[in-house]
């Protein structure tokens, strides 16, 4: 079977489209034929050998994608062969708090991905995706989808009128985007791009900021609302913090994701406890989370935006792309 696979060293020049043995259902185990594949920039920062530099190789990037059961192993009862499916991120992480151990359960580092023609899983490591969705679609959902809807209903506790921004057009930002008009939030969406603006109008953005044009889009933000909005989806991090610690009303929330714009910076605490913010981490989430969200997709008849699909001999251009911003949503990846 085909992979592609990051073999001695890492860089997206490394990256390889290599021949292994195609994997058999040991028993309570099952074997997936991928369907399709969708990159995050942890799988970009992955590949560059800057998410973990003591990562072993050789290594099947990728933790996001969907695929359909083909065999199983002796004992599994929780999918049948013929089911589409989508590996959890971390898997063995079910319910409940995350672990040390669920940190070393993650595809696409440490444990192999899913840019392969063929995987096999624990039967405990899946979950059903909504039918009305494509295949590039469906794979989307287990990290990018996943941390989004966490970050605004297990953490974020999002109610109807509530205002939430966004940062940024990229996969969890957009999905977030998505999510919180479905719970019946307004939204403002910051981007370096009016273009991406416009799209994410036409997906029903409320207001929009241009970053690059508005540095302090913390105070832009309640000039539009009069009083700072309830949550802010924080992807930047260190760089942006300041930003949204002014763009939070008093008592308002922050769902701490990423660190695009940095992991390390000087921040003032003072208005965190003088108007008592919430910032609260959010690390992707666990299967009981994912189901409850597929739950929501398909009532909703909600489609992740994506914005473009490469083929697996493509990877290397797809994390190019990605490195560029220049998408818009998410990437996919078709495997079959
Ligand atoms: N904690 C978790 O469990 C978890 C899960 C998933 C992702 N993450 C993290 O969340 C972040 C986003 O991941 P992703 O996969 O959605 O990335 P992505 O799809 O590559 O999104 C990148 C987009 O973010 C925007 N951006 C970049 N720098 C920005 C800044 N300084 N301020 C505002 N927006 C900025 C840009 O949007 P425009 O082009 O519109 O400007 C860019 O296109 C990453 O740091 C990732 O590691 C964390």
């Amino acid at each position: 079977m085909k992979v592609v696979e990051l073999r001695e060293q890492f860089g997206l020049e490394n990256l390889t489209l290599a021949d292994r043995s195609e994997p058999t259902a040991e028993p309570g185990r099952i074997v997936l034929r991928m369907l399709a594949a969708s990159p995050n920039y942890r799988d970009l920062l992955m590949v560059l050998g800057r998410y973990n530099p003591k990562q072993p190789l050789p290594l099947v990037p990728c933790s996001d994608g969907v695929g359909q059961v083909m065999a199983l192993g002796q004992g599994v009862e929780r999918v049948k062969v013929g089911d589409r499916v989508a590996p959890i991120f971390a898997q063995n992480w079910i319910c409940g708090s995350p672990t040390p151990e669920t940190l070393r359960s993650t595809l696409g580092g440490p444990l192999d991905g899913t840019l392969t023609e063929y995987l096999a899983l624990e039967e405990s490591g899946v979950v059903q995706v909504p039918r009305h969705l494509s295949d590039e679609e469906a794979a989307t959902l287990p990290c990018a989808g996943l941390t989004a809807w966490n970050a605004l209903v297990t953490h974020g506790n999002v109610r109807p009128g509530e205002t939430v921004l966004v940062q940024g057009t990229g996969g969890v930002s957009i999905f977030a985007l998505q999510f919180a008009l479905l719970l019946g939030a307004r939204v403002i969406v910051t981007s370096s791009s009016d273009e991406k603006l416009e799209r994410a109008r036409a997906l029903g953005a409320w207001e929009t900021i241009n970053y690059r044009n508005v540095p302090d889009w913390g105070r832009e933000t309640w000039k539009l609302t009069g009083r700072g909005v309830d949550l802010v989806i924080e992807v930047g991090g260190a760089g942006t913090l300041a930003q949204s610690l002014a763009a939070v009303r008093p008592g308002g929330r922050i769902s701490l994701i990423g660190m695009l714009a940095g992991g390390m910076s000087e921040i003032n605490i003072i208005p965190i406890l003088m108007r008592q913010i919430r910032v609260q981490g959010v690390l992707v989430g666990h299967r009981e989370s994912f189901e409850a969200m597929n739950r929501a997709i398909e009532v909703h008849r909600l489609r992740p935006a994506v914005s473009r699909v490469f083929p697996l001999d493509e990877t290397r251009a797809a994390l190019e792309h990605m490195a560029a911003g220049e998408h818009f949503g998410k990437i996919a990846i078709q495997i079959q």
